[in-house]
């Protein structure tokens, strides 16, 4: 099923796209976010993708929308050199909409989930270390880093170590397989969710190295935003809306303690150059939870630039 864009109005509102304006989608996807931006104004989108899969969609764009849509494989957080390829060095609005998509969830050979039985890969690009090779190699302590750190897992020591003792029989090399270790860990009742989303999580993280990759890619979209440009960020855990909020946060003087998520170039007592909304995050709507799940976990949070006074 192709992806389901969360928050759709309220990113339109946010990003409030304008006739001429040139507009970075970091996340690409199925294309849902770029599409509604071409459609409200006429202006450009340069749209990055990490997966190459994603192209199909491009295809499409470019086919609706001639001269007015570029696709880029690549991680957003080198976006400034990607767009400045194509002679581009400031943006009027930039969109991340972080996390996978539903198509890398549901296909089972990309390896991100439980539910369907695929071999162990996790990455959202071709290229990389795979899930499979981390459980098979990492040392036990810094398999249970990863679950407790990015998966939030309390049981982390004792997952990574059944993972150690299970891989001295037989190697990890599939989803089923890994979420079975995990179930038979931690044990106990019956839980609202899987026992094996968390430690599933943390591995995607660690594999697709997410944090870094949205530390760059804030700190990149602070110095490619033209004056009055704006930056959406759409997270689906709290984790990354942490890293998001931190940095608006500092951006616009309200500076909290010190984070390693936060890039440091913004950290106190740098001065602050750009205004939170208000309300400065917003969530998906009743009636978008009931028809888009996944919009659920959704928080959306935005930053304006300052207008340089003349
Ligand atoms: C939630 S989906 C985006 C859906 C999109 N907004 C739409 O309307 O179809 C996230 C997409 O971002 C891509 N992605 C995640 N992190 C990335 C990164 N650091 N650089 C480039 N693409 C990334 C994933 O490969 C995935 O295709």
């Amino acid at each position: 099923m192709d992806h389901k864009p969360v928050m759709l109005n309220e990113m339109l509102d946010w990003l409030a796209p304008k006739d001429k304006g040139v507009y970075i989608d970091g996340t690409f996807g199925a294309g849902g976010y770029s599409r509604a931006i071409l459609r409200a104004a006429d202006c450009r989108v340069f749209a990055i993708d990490r997966d190459p899969s994603t192209k199909t969609f491009a295809e499409r764009l470019e086919s609706e929308f001639p001269n007015r849509f570029i696709w880029l494989l690549g991680n957003f957080s080198d976006m400034c050199s990607l767009v400045s390829m194509h002679g581009v060095h400031e943006a009027n609005g930039i969109v991340l909409d972080l996390g996978v998509s539903s198509m890398q969830l549901d296909k089972a050979e990309r390896g991100f989930s439980f539910r369907n039985d695929g071999p162990l890969d996790m990455r959202m690009s071709s290229n990389g270390m795979t899930a499979s090779d981390a459980v098979n190699q990492y040392g036990e302590s810094e398999l249970a880093d990863i679950f407790y750190y990015y998966g939030e897992e309390k049981a982390a020591r004792r997952i990574a170590r059944a993972i150690v003792a299970a891989r001295a029989i037989t190697p990890i090399t599939s989803t089923t397989q890994l979420a079975e270790i995990v179930r038979q860990s931690i044990g106990g009742k019956p839980q609202k969710s899987d026992p094996a989303t968390r430690s599933f999580q943390g591995l995607r993280i660690h594999i697709n190295q997410e944090f870094e990759a949205i530390e760059n890619g804030l700190k990149e979209a602070e110095g490619i935003l033209a004056p009055g440009g704006r930056l959406v960020v759409v997270t689906f855990h709290s984790l990354e809306d942490r890293i998001v909020k931190r940095f608006t946060h500092s951006r616009c003087g309200k500076l909290g303690e010190h984070s390693r998520h936060v890039p440091e170039k913004v950290q106190a007592g740098d001065a602050p150059h750009f205004f939170l909304p208000k309300p400065e995050k917003r969530t998906a709507s009743a009636e978008e939870i009931a028809t888009n799940p996944r919009s659920r976990s959704a928080t959306m949070r935005m930053l304006i630039r300052e207008r340089v006074e003349a």
